[in-house]
């Protein structure tokens, strides 16, 4: 196996504001690798600085091997690398197509139109809608469009933050069963996800964050059938 990412003692944060104390992180080719942890606890900050929007204090972010740090989102983006941030994922002004078209404004017209029909083939709801504003979505309808920006790029490592939140379970169930099968396409993923039983269904392993810090890793199977991580990380009962 070839190590997609590898964190190695990451400090982060806003400004002056140090909100990651050392994680160490690793993603294999091809797995599906969940974060969690309780509101607030930098796994968003995580992410960020992952791809280059948080600042980086410290720590080593080698991606396939090669040291990411202080590399530009675009610069990550022509690397494979794509993320779907948690709010404001999508221009609510422009069209759904608009939207998918800004997902690769310097592809040429063909190679843009077929990134758009293959994240269509993966999100078909949303053809009946490309001519309608994102701002008129569902909320599920929303996510599905962020993912689909998101592959534009045609990544192989796809970074998301939290792709469920606010959303049905119906949509829930849809939206981390369309990502399970973009893995199956070969395309590794880490995820961060609130609704962590669902995800972890779906995951190879998972990190438990805390307080900026990863205070416990193992396989999904692992982190799901342990009944003191299920108590205190996971809720009583499925959600
Ligand atoms: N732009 C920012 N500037 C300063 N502090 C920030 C900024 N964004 C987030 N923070 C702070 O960083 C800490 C971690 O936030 P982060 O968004 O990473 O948490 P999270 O684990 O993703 O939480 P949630 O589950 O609510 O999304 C919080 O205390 C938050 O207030
Ligand atoms: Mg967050």
């Amino acid at each position: 196996m070839s190590r997609v990412l590898e964190v190695t003692g990451l400090e982060g944060g806003y400004g002056a504001v140090q909100i990651l104390y050392g994680i160490d992180l690793h993603v294999e080719e091809g797995e599906f690798v969940t974060i969690i942890g309780p509101n607030g606890c930098g796994k968003s900050t995580f992410i960020k600085t992952v791809f280059g929007i948080a600042k980086h204090y410290g720590g080593q972010v080698l991606y396939r091997g090669e040291p990411i740090e202080g590399l530009r989102s675009d610069q990550l983006v022509a690397k494979g690398i794509a993320y779907v941030p948690q709010v404001n994922n999508v221009f609510p002004s422009l069209s759904v197509e608009e939207n998918l078209q800004m997902g690769g404004n310097s592809l040429s017209g063909n190679v843009l139109s077929r990134r758009i029909e293959r994240a269509l083939d993966m999100f078909p709801d949303l053809r009946s809608r490309e001519h309608d504003l994102a701002a008129s979505l569902s909320g599920g309808e929303r996510q599905m469009l962020a993912i689909s920006r998101a592959l534009i790029s045609d990544p192989n490592f796809l970074l998301l933050d939290e792709p469920t939140a606010a959303l049905s379970p119906l949509y829930q169930q849809q939206i981390i069963e369309r990502i399970d099968a973009l893995r199956e396409q070969g395309i590794t993923v880490l995820i961060v996800e609130q609704n962590a039983r669902l995800s972890l269904a779906r995951s190879d392993r998972g990190y438990i964050m805390a307080n900026g810090k990863v205070v416990l890793t193992g396989t999904a199977e692992h982190i799901l059938n342990d009944p003191d991580i299920g108590q205190y990380f996971l809720g009583t009962h499925d959600d």
